[in-house]
């Protein structure tokens, strides 16, 4: 794939390959894998996985000195839409902004039926704090529902229970990249005309009822953290089918302007009449440019971050594999321990493609969380937990204002007893053997 823009003298390119071949050479100086020593070499939950071709893209992308979004980005967006079957694809700083961006677009008032203060949004207590944090933001009211035990997604049938005159949205998370329940949850939406956002930043490349996640709502996310399927170091994306959402997320990213030029649009603007714009009460027309619609944020990414994106999109498929190895390896080595702790599940309609593989040790067991992770951390094998567990139980969104639907005791039990390993494809066979060496060497002196 090349990604070069522009022309370049033969000097410029001579130049260029020479600098190439020398980051080839750095990258394998540097940083190409060591030999994994059981024990000593941490057992990393997510990480980075690169070769010297996203250094080489980064390298190129540093050398056009573009720094700002710019034809990487919007390659990016495009590859993205495409990889997604979705109309559009709009790169932002991180999956907590595109978050953000989705949310506040709903509430814009170029909709015909945008979300008001006060309105409901119906989402899961067990999660991310930034699936929850741009419903506060906006002034709309979180009704948090149960989780299913085993998938940690939202319980579809919590949603019926939860609806009131002020419900207008359900904005949901497929949980470590395990599909929710979409069959019920849409014929929900559609029977109460509510708006669907997913936020699939733990879920590229997850399938339900053989369709991608992302496309089945208004609006969906991506985060490209290090720790998520494919990487820009900070970055995010917002999809959606809809162009006339499309232009409200694009705008509410870029500083509220309405203009929507391109790296190279003409000067006339992509509108074709950038000059001939209007403000009500000013007799002359006005720039497109500085025209401003909505409150907006700046959420951009920069095109060294799309560089290394669309390096990484060619590898989604080799990453999926890989993760849903490691995650059947582990899933069939760990079933010995059912009895106490309560693997992950799935609907039969679901081909996740995994983020990690979340563990609950079962109330039962003789043993707490605590030790089991502390046995696996002091062996170098690293854990996390459930993010926020349930979230009204942290301290930032104790007191917010909101509704639940009974009293969360799945949301209770992932605070106290739930975390997950890892499945990333920085992990080979050796590296999964050894994770359930230690799991094997716990429950001989636990049980
Ligand atoms: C479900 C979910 N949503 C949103 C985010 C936020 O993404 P970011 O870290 O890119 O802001 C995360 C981060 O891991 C996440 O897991």
């Amino acid at each position: 794939m090349s990604q070069d823009i522009g022309h370049r003298t033969w000097d410029e390119q001579t130049l260029r390959r020479r600098i190439r071949e020398l980051v080839v050479e750095y990258y394998r100086q540097a940083h190409s894998s060591r030999p994994f020593v059981p024990g000593q070499t941490r057992v990393n939950y997510a990480g980075r996985v690169y070769d010297e071709r996203e250094l080489i893209a980064a390298v190129d992308a540093c050398l056009d000195f573009w720094l700002t979004a710019g034809p990487r980005t919007e390659a990016f967006e495009q590859r993205l839409a495409k990889y997604i079957g979705l109309r559009h694809a709009l790169m932002v700083n991180s999956g907590s902004s595109a978050n953000l961006v989705a949310i506040t677009a709903l509430c814009s008032r170029r909709l015909e039926r945008p979300l008001e203060a006060g309105d409901e949004v119906i989402t899961p207590a067990v999660g991310f704090p930034t699936t929850v944090a741009p419903i506060i933001q906006n002034n709309l009211l979180p009704v948090f529902v149960d989780c299913v035990l085993g998938t940690y997604n939202l319980d579809p049938e919590q949603l019926e229970p939860a609806l009131s005159e002020r419900t207008r949205a359900v904005f949901l998370a497929h949980t470590l990249g395990n599909p929710v329940e979409m069959e019920p949850v849409m014929a929900f939406a559609r029977e109460h005309d509510l708006y669907v956002i997913e936020d699939a930043c733990d879920a590229l490349g997850s399938l339900y009822d053989g369709r991608m996640v992302g496309t089945f709502g208004h609006l969906a996310t991506l985060s490209f953290y290090p720790a998520h399927h494919i990487t820009t170091g900070e970055g995010g994306a917002v999809l959606t089918n809809d162009s006339h959402l499309a232009r409200i997320a694009q705008s509410i990213r870029d500083w509220g302007r309405d203009c929507y030029c391109r790296h190279d649009s003409p000067p006339e603007g992509a509108c074709g009449r950038r000059f001939e714009w209007e403000i009500p009460g000013l007799d002359e027309p006005y720039d497109h440019r500085y025209l401003f619609v909505e409150i907006g944020y700046n959420l951009k990414m920069t095109d060294l971050q799309a560089a290394i994106g669309l390096a990484q999109l060619e590898k989604t498929p080799d990453f999926i594999a890989a993760r849903q190895r490691n995650f059947e390896r582990l899933h069939e080595g760990l079933k010995p321990y059912k009895e106490f702790l309560l693997l992950p599940t799935w609907s039969e309609q679901a081909a996740p493609s995994w983020f990690a593989f979340p563990i609950t040790v079962r109330p039962e067991a003789p043993f707490s969380r605590r030790e089991l992770i502390t046995f696996l951390e002091a062996r170098n094998v690293e854990t996390r937990l459930l993010f926020a567990g349930n979230i009204i139980r942290q301290p930032g969104y104790r007191h917010i204002p909101h509704r639940t639907v009974g009293d969360l005791p799945n949301s209770d039990l992932v605070l106290r007893s739930t975390f997950f390993v890892g499945v990333y494809p920085g992990l080979d066979q050796a590296r999964i053997a050894y994770v359930l060496e230690v799991f094997a060497d716990f429950f001989k002196r636990a049980t």
